[in-house]
Protein backbone atom coordinates (compact mmCIF):
# COMPACT_ATOMS: atom_id res chain seq x y z
CA UNK A 1 0.00 0.00 0.00
CA UNK A 2 1.32 3.27 -0.61
CA UNK A 3 0.95 6.12 1.60
CA UNK A 4 3.62 8.85 1.82
CA UNK A 5 4.76 8.72 -1.94
CA UNK A 6 0.96 8.85 -2.58
CA UNK A 7 0.66 12.18 -1.14
CA UNK A 8 0.41 15.07 -3.73
CA UNK A 9 3.33 17.77 -3.26
CA UNK A 10 1.37 20.81 -2.13
CA UNK A 11 0.57 21.34 0.94
CA UNK A 12 -2.81 20.92 1.79
CA UNK A 13 -4.68 23.95 3.73
CA UNK A 14 -5.46 23.78 7.37
CA UNK A 15 -9.35 23.09 8.05
CA UNK A 16 -10.79 23.99 11.72
CA UNK A 17 -10.41 22.20 14.95
CA UNK A 18 -13.47 20.19 15.35
CA UNK A 19 -13.74 19.60 11.39
CA UNK A 20 -15.20 16.46 10.73
CA UNK A 21 -13.09 14.29 8.75
CA UNK A 22 -15.48 10.77 7.76
CA UNK A 23 -16.13 8.29 5.01
CA UNK A 24 -19.82 6.71 3.82
CA UNK A 25 -21.65 3.70 2.78
CA UNK A 26 -24.91 2.44 2.66
CA UNK A 27 -26.23 -0.75 3.93
CA UNK A 28 -28.20 -2.30 0.59
CA UNK A 29 -24.75 -1.59 -1.00
CA UNK A 30 -22.32 -3.63 1.59
CA UNK A 31 -24.01 -6.01 4.08
CA UNK A 32 -25.22 -8.35 1.87
CA UNK A 33 -27.09 -11.01 4.86
CA UNK A 34 -29.79 -10.70 2.55
CA UNK A 35 -31.49 -14.01 4.34
CA UNK A 36 -31.73 -12.28 7.86
CA UNK A 37 -33.60 -9.37 6.56
CA UNK A 38 -37.12 -8.76 4.79
CA UNK A 39 -36.91 -8.25 1.09
CA UNK A 40 -36.44 -4.40 -0.26
CA UNK A 41 -37.48 -2.78 -3.43
CA UNK A 42 -34.00 -3.30 -4.52
CA UNK A 43 -34.43 -7.19 -4.39
CA UNK A 44 -37.33 -7.16 -6.93
CA UNK A 45 -35.53 -4.97 -9.12
CA UNK A 46 -32.15 -6.75 -9.36
CA UNK A 47 -34.26 -10.08 -10.02
CA UNK A 48 -35.85 -8.65 -13.36
CA UNK A 49 -33.11 -9.84 -15.81
CA UNK A 50 -31.28 -6.52 -17.30
CA UNK A 51 -31.78 -4.38 -14.57
CA UNK A 52 -28.06 -4.55 -13.21
CA UNK A 53 -25.69 -4.44 -15.91
CA UNK A 54 -23.63 -7.31 -14.81
CA UNK A 55 -26.59 -9.24 -13.78
CA UNK A 56 -25.06 -9.73 -10.29
CA UNK A 57 -27.17 -8.44 -6.98
CA UNK A 58 -26.73 -7.21 -3.48
CA UNK A 59 -27.14 -10.52 -1.41
CA UNK A 60 -23.73 -10.89 -0.56
CA UNK A 61 -22.26 -7.76 -1.28
CA UNK A 62 -18.91 -7.16 0.89
CA UNK A 63 -20.55 -9.01 4.01
CA UNK A 64 -20.12 -6.09 6.07
CA UNK A 65 -22.90 -7.77 8.41
CA UNK A 66 -20.72 -10.60 9.04
CA UNK A 67 -17.31 -8.68 8.49
CA UNK A 68 -18.23 -5.31 10.47
CA UNK A 69 -15.63 -5.70 13.08
CA UNK A 70 -12.68 -5.84 10.24
CA UNK A 71 -14.79 -2.86 8.50
CA UNK A 72 -14.32 -1.16 11.79
CA UNK A 73 -10.71 -1.76 12.12
CA UNK A 74 -10.46 -0.28 8.83
CA UNK A 75 -12.13 2.78 9.88
CA UNK A 76 -10.06 2.84 13.08
CA UNK A 77 -6.97 2.42 11.33
CA UNK A 78 -7.61 5.16 8.87
CA UNK A 79 -8.12 7.86 11.40
CA UNK A 80 -11.60 9.16 10.52
CA UNK A 81 -13.40 11.22 12.91
CA UNK A 82 -16.89 9.71 12.03
CA UNK A 83 -18.43 7.03 9.91
CA UNK A 84 -21.86 7.13 7.48
CA UNK A 85 -23.32 3.90 7.35
CA UNK A 86 -27.23 3.69 6.88
CA UNK A 87 -29.67 1.72 8.62
CA UNK A 88 -31.62 -0.96 6.31
CA UNK A 89 -35.64 -0.50 7.11
CA UNK A 90 -36.10 -4.33 5.70
CA UNK A 91 -33.72 -5.42 8.57
CA UNK A 92 -35.25 -3.20 11.19
CA UNK A 93 -38.56 -5.00 10.14
CA UNK A 94 -37.03 -8.77 10.76
CA UNK A 95 -36.43 -10.12 14.03
CA UNK A 96 -33.14 -8.68 15.50
CA UNK A 97 -32.32 -6.79 13.04
CA UNK A 98 -31.60 -3.83 14.96
CA UNK A 99 -29.71 -6.18 17.65
CA UNK A 100 -26.78 -6.03 14.28
CA UNK A 101 -26.80 -1.87 14.18
CA UNK A 102 -26.32 -1.63 17.94
CA UNK A 103 -23.41 -4.32 17.46
CA UNK A 104 -21.93 -1.68 14.91
CA UNK A 105 -22.74 1.44 17.07
CA UNK A 106 -20.57 -0.32 19.53
CA UNK A 107 -18.02 -1.26 17.53
CA UNK A 108 -17.59 2.22 16.51
CA UNK A 109 -17.91 3.32 19.85
CA UNK A 110 -15.32 1.25 21.40
CA UNK A 111 -13.01 2.42 18.43
CA UNK A 112 -13.44 6.16 18.77
CA UNK A 113 -15.28 6.59 15.23
CA UNK A 114 -18.22 8.59 15.53
CA UNK A 115 -21.50 6.83 13.80
CA UNK A 116 -23.74 9.18 11.90
CA UNK A 117 -26.59 6.76 10.50
CA UNK A 118 -28.67 7.57 7.48
CA UNK A 119 -31.88 6.19 7.85
CA UNK A 120 -33.24 5.66 4.24
CA UNK A 121 -30.80 5.19 1.45
CA UNK A 122 -32.78 3.62 -1.16
CA UNK A 123 -33.80 0.26 0.01
CA UNK A 124 -37.50 0.51 0.64
CA UNK A 125 -39.06 -2.67 2.22
CA UNK A 126 -41.05 -4.60 -0.60
CA UNK A 127 -44.83 -3.78 -0.20
CA UNK A 128 -44.21 0.00 0.75
CA UNK A 129 -44.07 3.03 -2.47
CA UNK A 130 -43.13 6.25 -2.04
CA UNK A 131 -46.19 7.26 -4.54
CA UNK A 132 -48.56 6.26 -0.94
CA UNK A 133 -48.87 9.40 1.15
CA UNK A 134 -48.64 6.41 3.85
CA UNK A 135 -44.87 5.35 3.63
CA UNK A 136 -44.19 9.28 5.33
CA UNK A 137 -45.93 8.23 8.44
CA UNK A 138 -44.89 4.63 8.02
CA UNK A 139 -41.01 5.85 7.73
CA UNK A 140 -41.57 8.03 10.65
CA UNK A 141 -42.53 5.27 13.26
CA UNK A 142 -39.37 3.50 12.06
CA UNK A 143 -37.62 6.13 13.34
CA UNK A 144 -38.88 6.21 16.29
CA UNK A 145 -38.40 2.33 16.72
CA UNK A 146 -33.97 3.30 15.66
CA UNK A 147 -34.11 6.64 17.69
CA UNK A 148 -35.12 5.05 20.96
CA UNK A 149 -32.73 1.77 20.41
CA UNK A 150 -29.24 3.89 18.99
CA UNK A 151 -30.23 7.44 20.42
CA UNK A 152 -28.11 7.07 23.84
CA UNK A 153 -25.30 6.02 21.37
CA UNK A 154 -25.81 8.13 18.30
CA UNK A 155 -25.93 12.08 18.28
CA UNK A 156 -25.61 13.01 14.77
CA UNK A 157 -28.57 11.77 12.29
CA UNK A 158 -29.61 11.76 8.55
CA UNK A 159 -33.09 11.39 7.88
CA UNK A 160 -32.75 10.47 3.76
CA UNK A 161 -30.47 9.99 0.95
CA UNK A 162 -30.75 12.02 -1.65
CA UNK A 163 -34.64 11.67 -2.44
CA UNK A 164 -33.56 13.71 -5.86
CA UNK A 165 -32.08 10.88 -7.11
CA UNK A 166 -34.41 8.27 -5.73
CA UNK A 167 -37.27 10.04 -7.51
CA UNK A 168 -35.99 10.53 -10.54
CA UNK A 169 -33.45 7.57 -11.20
CA UNK A 170 -36.26 5.30 -9.26
CA UNK A 171 -39.68 6.74 -10.15
CA UNK A 172 -39.28 8.96 -13.31
CA UNK A 173 -36.69 7.19 -15.48
CA UNK A 174 -36.75 3.48 -14.19
CA UNK A 175 -33.14 2.98 -13.62
CA UNK A 176 -33.02 2.09 -9.90
CA UNK A 177 -35.85 0.39 -8.19
CA UNK A 178 -38.71 0.36 -8.12
CA UNK A 179 -37.96 0.74 -11.62
CA UNK A 180 -40.90 3.23 -12.53
CA UNK A 181 -40.60 5.42 -15.95
CA UNK A 182 -43.42 7.83 -14.53
CA UNK A 183 -41.75 11.16 -15.59
CA UNK A 184 -43.74 14.34 -14.28
CA UNK A 185 -46.03 11.78 -12.80
CA UNK A 186 -43.09 10.44 -10.55
CA UNK A 187 -43.47 14.49 -8.43
CA UNK A 188 -45.72 12.65 -5.78
CA UNK A 189 -42.44 10.27 -4.56
CA UNK A 190 -40.29 13.58 -4.42
CA UNK A 191 -43.38 14.83 -1.97
CA UNK A 192 -43.79 12.13 0.05
CA UNK A 193 -40.23 11.76 0.45
CA UNK A 194 -39.85 15.23 1.72
CA UNK A 195 -42.65 14.90 4.25
CA UNK A 196 -41.13 11.74 5.46
CA UNK A 197 -38.19 13.70 6.04
CA UNK A 198 -39.70 16.66 8.15
CA UNK A 199 -41.83 14.14 9.88
CA UNK A 200 -38.45 11.78 10.84
CA UNK A 201 -36.98 15.50 12.16
CA UNK A 202 -40.00 15.71 14.08
CA UNK A 203 -39.64 11.96 15.75
CA UNK A 204 -35.90 12.16 16.37
CA UNK A 205 -36.36 15.21 18.36
CA UNK A 206 -38.64 13.90 20.34
CA UNK A 207 -36.48 10.88 21.01
CA UNK A 208 -34.11 13.82 22.05
CA UNK A 209 -32.06 14.05 19.38
CA UNK A 210 -29.89 17.62 18.64
CA UNK A 211 -27.94 16.74 15.94
CA UNK A 212 -30.11 16.17 12.85
CA UNK A 213 -29.54 16.64 8.90
CA UNK A 214 -30.48 14.94 5.84
CA UNK A 215 -27.54 14.25 2.48
CA UNK A 216 -29.21 15.55 -0.56
CA UNK A 217 -27.21 15.63 -3.68
CA UNK A 218 -26.40 18.48 -5.49
CA UNK A 219 -24.48 19.87 -8.15
CA UNK A 220 -24.24 23.34 -10.19
CA UNK A 221 -26.13 23.48 -13.93
CA UNK A 222 -24.10 24.96 -16.67
CA UNK A 223 -26.37 26.14 -19.22
CA UNK A 224 -25.00 24.59 -22.86
CA UNK A 225 -24.66 27.94 -24.10
CA UNK A 226 -26.09 31.61 -23.88
CA UNK A 227 -29.18 30.58 -26.02
CA UNK A 228 -32.20 31.70 -24.37
CA UNK A 229 -33.64 27.93 -24.85
CA UNK A 230 -30.63 26.82 -23.32
CA UNK A 231 -30.81 29.16 -20.44
CA UNK A 232 -34.02 27.75 -19.89
CA UNK A 233 -33.86 24.09 -19.93
CA UNK A 234 -30.71 24.37 -17.77
CA UNK A 235 -33.02 26.62 -15.02
CA UNK A 236 -35.62 23.63 -14.97
CA UNK A 237 -33.02 21.28 -14.84
CA UNK A 238 -31.61 23.17 -11.83
CA UNK A 239 -34.73 23.37 -10.63
CA UNK A 240 -36.00 20.41 -10.66
CA UNK A 241 -32.97 18.56 -8.99
CA UNK A 242 -31.46 21.29 -7.28
CA UNK A 243 -34.25 23.40 -5.65
CA UNK A 244 -37.03 21.26 -5.70
CA UNK A 245 -35.35 19.00 -2.87
CA UNK A 246 -33.30 22.32 -1.05
CA UNK A 247 -35.76 25.14 -0.95
CA UNK A 248 -38.86 23.30 1.13
CA UNK A 249 -36.30 21.71 3.26
CA UNK A 250 -34.06 24.86 4.24
CA UNK A 251 -37.30 27.62 3.11
CA UNK A 252 -40.58 25.65 3.77
CA UNK A 253 -41.48 26.42 0.31
CA UNK A 254 -41.32 25.14 -3.04
CA UNK A 255 -39.96 27.06 -6.16
CA UNK A 256 -42.47 28.79 -7.91
CA UNK A 257 -45.14 26.58 -9.93
CA UNK A 258 -43.52 23.63 -8.26
CA UNK A 259 -46.15 23.05 -5.21
CA UNK A 260 -48.88 23.15 -7.44
CA UNK A 261 -47.67 19.96 -8.89
CA UNK A 262 -47.67 18.48 -5.78
CA UNK A 263 -50.07 15.74 -4.44
CA UNK A 264 -52.84 17.27 -2.19
CA UNK A 265 -54.80 20.60 -2.18
CA UNK A 266 -53.14 23.99 -1.78
CA UNK A 267 -53.46 23.79 1.50
CA UNK A 268 -52.68 20.11 2.23
CA UNK A 269 -48.92 21.05 0.70
CA UNK A 270 -48.74 23.85 2.49
CA UNK A 271 -49.59 22.06 5.67
CA UNK A 272 -46.58 19.50 4.66
CA UNK A 273 -44.49 22.26 3.78
CA UNK A 274 -44.22 23.24 7.76
CA UNK A 275 -43.50 19.67 8.58
CA UNK A 276 -40.45 19.49 5.73
CA UNK A 277 -38.92 22.74 6.36
CA UNK A 278 -38.74 21.90 10.00
CA UNK A 279 -35.06 23.61 10.81
CA UNK A 280 -32.04 21.42 10.66
CA UNK A 281 -29.01 21.54 12.43
CA UNK A 282 -26.85 21.18 9.79
CA UNK A 283 -27.19 20.52 5.76
CA UNK A 284 -25.55 17.10 4.13
CA UNK A 285 -24.44 17.97 0.57
CA UNK A 286 -23.76 15.19 -1.83
CA UNK A 287 -21.39 16.22 -4.44
CA UNK A 288 -20.10 14.77 -7.73
CA UNK A 289 -19.86 16.90 -10.77
CA UNK A 290 -21.91 19.85 -12.41
CA UNK A 291 -23.98 19.04 -15.11
CA UNK A 292 -24.27 20.86 -18.51
CA UNK A 293 -27.76 20.85 -20.23
CA UNK A 294 -29.90 22.46 -22.87
CA UNK A 295 -32.52 22.73 -25.28
CA UNK A 296 -33.90 19.58 -25.54
CA UNK A 297 -32.96 17.80 -29.06
CA UNK A 298 -35.78 15.15 -30.08
CA UNK A 299 -33.33 12.31 -29.18
CA UNK A 300 -32.60 10.15 -26.62
CA UNK A 301 -29.84 10.90 -24.77
CA UNK A 302 -27.24 8.48 -23.28
CA UNK A 303 -25.97 9.94 -20.31
CA UNK A 304 -23.81 8.38 -17.34
CA UNK A 305 -25.26 4.86 -17.26
CA UNK A 306 -28.70 6.28 -18.00
CA UNK A 307 -31.02 6.47 -21.38
CA UNK A 308 -32.88 10.18 -21.18
CA UNK A 309 -36.25 10.30 -22.99
CA UNK A 310 -36.98 12.61 -26.12
CA UNK A 311 -39.74 13.66 -24.30
CA UNK A 312 -37.59 15.48 -21.50
CA UNK A 313 -38.17 19.07 -21.64
CA UNK A 314 -33.81 19.56 -21.38
CA UNK A 315 -30.94 17.60 -22.79
CA UNK A 316 -27.72 16.94 -20.98
CA UNK A 317 -24.63 17.58 -22.77
CA UNK A 318 -21.13 16.64 -22.35
CA UNK A 319 -18.68 18.97 -20.49
CA UNK A 320 -15.77 18.48 -22.44
CA UNK A 321 -11.68 19.29 -21.78
CA UNK A 322 -12.13 17.35 -18.25
CA UNK A 323 -10.67 14.00 -17.06
CA UNK A 324 -13.63 11.39 -16.99
CA UNK A 325 -13.73 8.80 -13.64
CA UNK A 326 -14.44 5.11 -15.03
CA UNK A 327 -18.09 6.20 -14.84
CA UNK A 328 -17.71 8.78 -17.34
CA UNK A 329 -18.45 11.23 -15.11
CA UNK A 330 -16.15 15.43 -15.48
CA UNK A 331 -14.00 16.06 -12.81
CA UNK A 332 -14.66 19.54 -11.60
CA UNK A 333 -13.20 20.42 -8.25
CA UNK A 334 -14.43 24.17 -8.69
CA UNK A 335 -17.78 23.10 -9.46
CA UNK A 336 -17.70 22.17 -5.41
CA UNK A 337 -16.60 25.73 -4.63
CA UNK A 338 -19.47 26.98 -6.82
CA UNK A 339 -22.12 24.95 -5.50
CA UNK A 340 -21.18 25.76 -2.26
CA UNK A 341 -21.09 29.40 -2.35
CA UNK A 342 -24.21 29.44 -4.76
CA UNK A 343 -26.25 27.89 -2.02
CA UNK A 344 -24.66 30.45 0.69
CA UNK A 345 -25.92 33.28 -1.94
CA UNK A 346 -29.31 31.87 -2.29
CA UNK A 347 -30.23 30.51 1.16
CA UNK A 348 -28.02 32.98 3.22
CA UNK A 349 -29.44 32.68 7.08
CA UNK A 350 -31.71 30.07 6.18
CA UNK A 351 -28.45 27.59 5.31
CA UNK A 352 -27.76 26.10 8.28
CA UNK A 353 -23.83 24.45 8.75
CA UNK A 354 -22.84 22.15 5.48
CA UNK A 355 -21.48 18.59 5.52
CA UNK A 356 -20.43 17.21 2.41
CA UNK A 357 -22.11 14.02 2.95
CA UNK A 358 -20.71 12.30 -0.36
CA UNK A 359 -17.92 12.63 -2.61
CA UNK A 360 -15.75 10.27 -4.54
CA UNK A 361 -15.25 8.44 -7.91
CA UNK A 362 -14.75 5.19 -9.75
CA UNK A 363 -11.39 4.30 -10.58
CA UNK A 364 -9.98 0.72 -10.98
CA UNK A 365 -6.71 -0.41 -9.27
CA UNK A 366 -5.17 -0.30 -5.53
CA UNK A 367 -2.48 2.02 -7.44
CA UNK A 368 -5.50 4.60 -7.58
CA UNK A 369 -3.83 8.33 -7.96
CA UNK A 370 -6.40 9.66 -10.33
CA UNK A 371 -8.61 9.51 -7.12
CA UNK A 372 -5.89 10.84 -4.71
CA UNK A 373 -6.14 13.81 -7.48
CA UNK A 374 -10.25 13.92 -7.55
CA UNK A 375 -10.52 13.87 -3.82
CA UNK A 376 -6.98 16.08 -3.22
CA UNK A 377 -9.10 18.75 -5.99
CA UNK A 378 -12.45 18.75 -3.94
CA UNK A 379 -11.05 18.95 -0.60
CA UNK A 380 -8.88 22.22 -1.61
CA UNK A 381 -12.64 23.22 -3.35
CA UNK A 382 -13.93 22.80 -0.06
CA UNK A 383 -11.66 24.43 1.55
CA UNK A 384 -11.85 27.46 -0.48
CA UNK A 385 -15.53 27.56 0.21
CA UNK A 386 -14.84 28.13 3.09
CA UNK A 387 -12.12 30.70 2.59
CA UNK A 388 -15.14 32.31 0.81
CA UNK A 389 -17.06 32.44 3.96
CA UNK A 390 -19.36 29.47 4.03
CA UNK A 391 -19.39 27.41 7.10
CA UNK A 392 -18.49 24.18 6.35
CA UNK A 393 -17.89 21.42 9.67
CA UNK A 394 -17.20 17.73 7.67
CA UNK A 395 -16.34 16.06 4.52
CA UNK A 396 -17.39 12.80 3.77
CA UNK A 397 -15.48 10.01 1.51
CA UNK A 398 -17.80 8.04 -0.82
CA UNK A 399 -16.88 5.47 -0.23
CA UNK A 400 -15.13 3.38 2.50
CA UNK A 401 -15.21 0.19 0.51
CA UNK A 402 -16.05 -0.93 -3.07
CA UNK A 403 -19.27 -2.19 -3.05
CA UNK A 404 -22.64 -2.95 -5.22
CA UNK A 405 -23.12 0.05 -7.31
CA UNK A 406 -26.89 0.02 -7.88
CA UNK A 407 -27.53 -0.71 -11.87
CA UNK A 408 -24.01 -0.94 -12.45
CA UNK A 409 -23.47 -3.75 -10.22
CA UNK A 410 -19.75 -4.15 -8.77
CA UNK A 411 -18.21 -2.49 -12.28
CA UNK A 412 -18.01 0.26 -10.83
CA UNK A 413 -15.07 0.70 -7.76
CA UNK A 414 -15.69 4.18 -5.74
CA UNK A 415 -13.80 2.37 -2.32
CA UNK A 416 -10.83 3.55 -0.67
CA UNK A 417 -10.75 -0.16 -0.04
CA UNK A 418 -10.95 -2.77 -2.69
CA UNK A 419 -12.86 -5.81 -2.24
CA UNK A 420 -12.49 -9.18 -4.04
CA UNK A 421 -16.07 -9.69 -4.50
CA UNK A 422 -14.71 -13.27 -5.04
CA UNK A 423 -12.99 -13.62 -1.47
CA UNK A 424 -14.40 -10.39 0.50
CA UNK A 425 -11.00 -10.05 1.10
CA UNK A 426 -10.12 -6.29 1.92
CA UNK A 427 -7.06 -4.28 0.44
CA UNK A 428 -6.18 -0.69 1.52
CA UNK A 429 -5.49 0.90 -1.69
CA UNK A 430 -3.54 4.23 -1.91
CA UNK A 431 -5.93 6.42 -1.67
CA UNK A 432 -6.99 5.31 1.90
CA UNK A 433 -3.01 6.24 3.47
CA UNK A 434 -3.59 9.57 1.48
CA UNK A 435 -6.76 10.13 3.21
CA UNK A 436 -5.56 8.95 6.44
CA UNK A 437 -2.08 11.02 6.09
CA UNK A 438 -4.88 14.06 4.94
CA UNK A 439 -7.02 13.40 8.25
CA UNK A 440 -4.04 13.18 10.67
CA UNK A 441 -2.57 16.04 9.47
CA UNK A 442 -5.74 18.20 8.61
CA UNK A 443 -6.32 17.96 12.51
C1 LIG B 1 -25.42 7.55 -3.83
C2 LIG B 1 -24.57 6.33 -3.59
C3 LIG B 1 -23.86 5.93 -4.86
C4 LIG B 1 -22.97 7.09 -5.30
C5 LIG B 1 -22.18 6.82 -6.55
C6 LIG B 1 -24.74 8.61 -4.66
O1 LIG B 1 -25.66 9.21 -5.50
O2 LIG B 1 -25.88 8.08 -2.60
O3 LIG B 1 -25.37 5.31 -3.09
O4 LIG B 1 -23.14 4.76 -4.73
O5 LIG B 1 -23.77 8.21 -5.54
O6 LIG B 1 -23.01 6.64 -7.65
Amino acid sequence: MATDDAMPARPMPRFPDGFLWGVSTSAHQIEGAAGLRGPSVWDAFTAEPGRVKDGSTADVACDHYHRYREDVALLADLGVDAYRFSVSWPRVDSPGGLDFYDRLVDALCAAGVRPVPTLFHWDLPAGLDWLERDTAARFAEYVSVVAGRLGDRVGKWITLNEPAEHTLLGHALGVHAPGRKLLFDALPAAHHQLLAHGLAVRALRAAGAADVGIANSHGPTWPASNDPADREAAEFYDLLLNRMFADPVLTGRYPEGLGDLMPGSPGEVAADLEIIGEPLDWYGVNYYAPTRVGAPQGAEIEFGGVTLPAELPFSVREIEGRPLTDFGWPVVPEGLTELLTGFRDRYGDRLPPVVITENGCSYEGLDDRDRIAYLDGHVRALHRAMEAGVDVRGYFVWSLLDNFEWAEGYARRFGLVHVDFTTLERTPKASYGWFRDLVRHGR
